[in-house]
């Protein structure tokens, strides 16, 4: 694997395997690489010649109320999974590099509507920040397809919308998100979590699969997500939300959908997690 954090090095790479008539295939990370992020790079070998992983921990979609310096820093160990998982290029570029007027005088990319509600009422500027950054990505990689994780549920819709509002000429893969034998959705924030609180924490995942059986058979959608919530709440969490919505505009769900998401998010010690399962009713 190659490792560049120069954006010309970047682009002579993608331009010699583009000359040669290669697929790209693209997945975007912020490091601190776990068994999710692995599935996105073996999912990308489905779909392309060759892989493409960047690393940047992206200071524009961290809220001003929350620690970008605590962020998880494991650049050795994330080499070699990605190694170990037959990635042809790593992209890791500073701050300066992908910003480099600084934040406060950077153009950015804001999607409206998809970006609003649920982490990003929670998360403010949060959204605008994974679009800028997406964006300027795809534009230095060029990929032909870019894969992402569906535990991110926002965030997939809000760049597939990205890309299909700017025309960008690039096929959007979602990636079903890993899990713990209990049911924990795998992410990075699980490294702040105790052991106890990780049994605590999968209260989350099975309240959502309670609440997913219960549509089959209640419309009563108000009513179903205050049990959520006092369910999560119950287990020692604090819920941020849990919301039944549709599963594309991700508006409030009507008794007419039946092609659902529920999307959660709760505090368990000091990790925000965050989950969602689709129902198709
Ligand atoms: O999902 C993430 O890790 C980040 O939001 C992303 C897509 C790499 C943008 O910084």
């Amino acid at each position: 694997m190659k490792t560049v954090s120069q954006t010309t090095e970047l682009r002579q790479q993608i331009s010699a395997w583009r000359k040669q008539g290669l697929k790209i295939a693209f997945v975007p990370t912020m490091g601190n690489l776990h068994a999710g992020h692995i599935s996105l790079v073996a999912e990308a070998h489905k779909h392309a010649d060759k892989i493409v992983a960047s690393i940047f921990i992206n200071p524009m979609q961290f809220a001003a109320n929350e620690d970008i310096g605590n962020y998880p820093r494991t650049m050795d160990a994330d080499k070699k999974k990605l190694i170990a998982a037959n990635t042809d290029l790593l992209f890791t570029p500073t701050a300066d590099i992908i910003y480099p007027k600084g934040l406060d005088k950077q153009s950015y990319v804001e999607v409206p509507n998809v970006s609003d509600g649920y982490c990003g009422e929670s998360r403010p500027g949060h959204f605008r920040g994974v679009s800028t950054v997406v964006c300027k990505l795809f534009n230095l990689v060029q990929p032909d397809v870019a894969c992402f994780g569906l535990k991110d549920y926002q965030q997939v819709q809000v760049i597939q919308t990205m890309v299909e509002d700017l025309s960008m000429p690039i096929e959007i893969i979602p990636v079903a998100t890993m899990r713990e034998q209990s049911g924990l959705a795998m992410s990075s924030r699980n490294n702040y979590l105790t052991a106890e609180e990780k049994v605590t924490a999968a209260t989350l995942n099975k309240t959502m699969r309670w609440l997913a059986e219960q549509l089959k058979s209640n419309k009563d959608f108000s009513a179903l997500m205050a049990q959520a919530k006092e369910k999560i709440d119950a287990s020692g969490m604090k819920t941020d939300y849990i919301h039944i919505s549709h599963a594309r505009t991700l508006n409030p769900a009507t008794a007419d959908d039946n092609d659902i998401v529920i999307l959660a998010a709760a505090h368990c010690g000091k990790a925000r997690l965050i989950d969602n399962i689709q129902v198709k009713l």
